[in-house]
């Protein structure tokens, strides 16, 4: 899984669906909260209403659809799409009294989770949709307009592959673009609502993956993140039987012509397997980046959470992975006051972030979610020693991050420069090692991976200026 974006210090690249192109005369917007997968999602359901005749657009304002692709990890989130939900009211009747109908429609996981509740807080709802049934959404789209008033509700997990039903993209996606391999989760981890919005784990055949991914490549995307709550527990059946592991389907992703760069989110530690670790040896294109989460240095919680590793399991993964790619940038996610959590299981917490030293990684309160197994626990941390304890981590996670990003000036990188910088004559660029980079470029620029010589580092990012030579440290 991945961290939703409104919680993790870097920003998320997309989390509204726009685009250019030909200019039907019907609109469609689409929030995103959540992860990558969210993001990807979402574009998806702009393909699937482009041959409908649907443009997106940036604002809900007048849109004839709107979509809330909603995130149910945590707590904040389902509320967030309450008030927001309050707030599209007003502009679904603002619509209508200018004589057009808005439809509503809430997708993702709060959908899923909550449908029957969202229908009957917010009457103004056209449609919920599952994470799993949305490629019906052109259908769904058709009754609700047919059926004005009537709230359809679509939260079933089909037998048939969502996949199958996706079109081509409607809009190119830029130079960095999300793919999901693999979806759903099987470990059920106890405070994790995971297993039961997005369903049992499925990985997608690689040669579907393979088609989608050659056809990125074409329309202009040099980096592809390859997206799945497990994704290392990926296990795709090709036409011949043959079952693909993570670290093959990299190195043929490898092989596309102009994917120049492959990352990969998000894993779990016991699913880090030879092949994969191996992929970091001899893929020049797999990034020196792993999103590993952890969410405790404590053996004691780590049994409560489920997570089927104890700490030293946890070291002795990222252990491999660094002798197979020695200059590996590490990131994890963390959960601090998880019932039962000791100052000792906090201790031991920060230890293993010390001793790890992130590049990044990304905390959490702990939040019960309805229907896991912890949150019936009976043991909960007050809220003020989650808070407090937050604060501990975060600082120890920012010390790691300063002294990660500080050993990187003086060194030149290849940097993949992906949008406008903040300020004028700036653009912004991805370092291999997914740090935000500050750099003075021309437009023209845009889309190329460049030399930049690193001459400042900050906590969440560097800045730096282009390189007359070549970059020293990465391919
Ligand atoms: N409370 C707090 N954080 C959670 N996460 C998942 N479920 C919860 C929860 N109930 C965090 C985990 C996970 C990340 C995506 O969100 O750290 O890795
Ligand atoms: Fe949730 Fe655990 Fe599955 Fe990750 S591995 S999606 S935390 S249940």
């Amino acid at each position: 899984m991945t961290p939703p974006p409104d919680e993790m210090a870097p920003a998320s690249r997309l989390d509204t669906v726009t685009a250019t192109g030909s200019m039907p005369a019907k609109t469609v917007h689409v929030r995103s909260w959540g992860c990558q997968m969210n993001v990807y999602d979402s574009q998806r359901m702009v393909d699937l209403l482009a041959p409908l005749g649907y443009r997106p657009v940036d604002e809900a304002e007048g849109a004839d659809i709107v979509i809330l692709n909603t995130c149910h990890i945590r707590e904040k989130a389902t509320e967030k799409l309450f008030s927001e939900l309050g707030r599209l009211k007003t502009t679904k009747q603002e619509k209508a009294e200018s004589g057009g109908n808005m439809i509503l429609a809430v997708a993702g996981c709060v959908a899923q989770a909550e449908g029957p509740v969202i229908t009957a807080r917010a009457k103004h709802v056209d449609i919920v949709v599952g994470p799993q049934s949305y490629h019906s959404l052109p259908e769904l789209v058709a009754r609700a307009s047919r059926a004005k008033g009537e709230p359809i509700l679509m939260t079933d997990f089909p037998v048939e592959s969502k996949f199958d039903h996706l079109p081509e993209e409607s809009v190119p996606r830029g130079v960095a673009a999300f793919l999901t391999i693999q979806e759903g989760c099987d470990k059920f981890c106890s405070f994790c609502v995971v297993p039961y919005t997005r369903g049992a784990e499925y990985s997608r055949p690689p040669e579907d993956i393979l088609v989608e991914a050659k056809r990125l490549a074409q329309s202009g995307v040099r980096e592809l993140t390859l997206l799945g709550q497990n994704v290392n527990a990926y296990h795709g059946e090709a036409a011949g039987g043959a079952v693909w592991s993570l670290g093959r389907l990299i190195g043929a992703v490898g092989d596309i012509t102009g994917i120049e760069r492959i990352r990969y989110m998000t894993s779990h530690p016991n699913d880090m397997d030879d092949e994969l670790i191996a992929a970091h040896a001899q893929v020049p294109e797999l990034m020196p980046f792993l999103h590993l989460p952890v969410q405790s240095g404590s053996d004691r919680i780590l049994a409560r959470m489920n997570r089927k590793h104890t700490a030293a399991e946890y070291l002795s993964a990222i252990a491999r992975v660094r002798a197979a790619r020695p200059d590996i940038a590490l990131s994890s996610d963390f959960i601090v006051g998880f019932p039962g959590e000791t100052e000792a299981d906090f201790q031991a917490t920060l230890d293993l972030v010390n001793a790890v030293g992130f590049a990044q990684a990304y905390s959490f309160k702990y939040s019960p979610r309805p229907g896991t197994p912890a949150s019936s626990a009976a043991d909960a941390v007050p809220e003020a020693v989650k808070s407090e304890r937050l604060a501990r981590l975060q600082d120890a996670i920012l010390d790691g991050q300063t002294k990660f990003n500080q050993a990187c000036v003086g060194q030149v990188m290849p940097i993949l420069l992906d949008r406008a910088g903040s300020r004028p004559g700036q653009l912004h660029g991805r370092s291999p090692y997914m740090q935000s980079v500050h750099v003075a470029a021309p437009t023209h620029l845009l889309g190329a991976i460049v030399p930049v010589r690193i001459e400042d580092a900050r906590a969440l990012s560097l800045q730096g200026s282009l390189a007359a030579e070549p970059c020293g440290m990465v391919a």
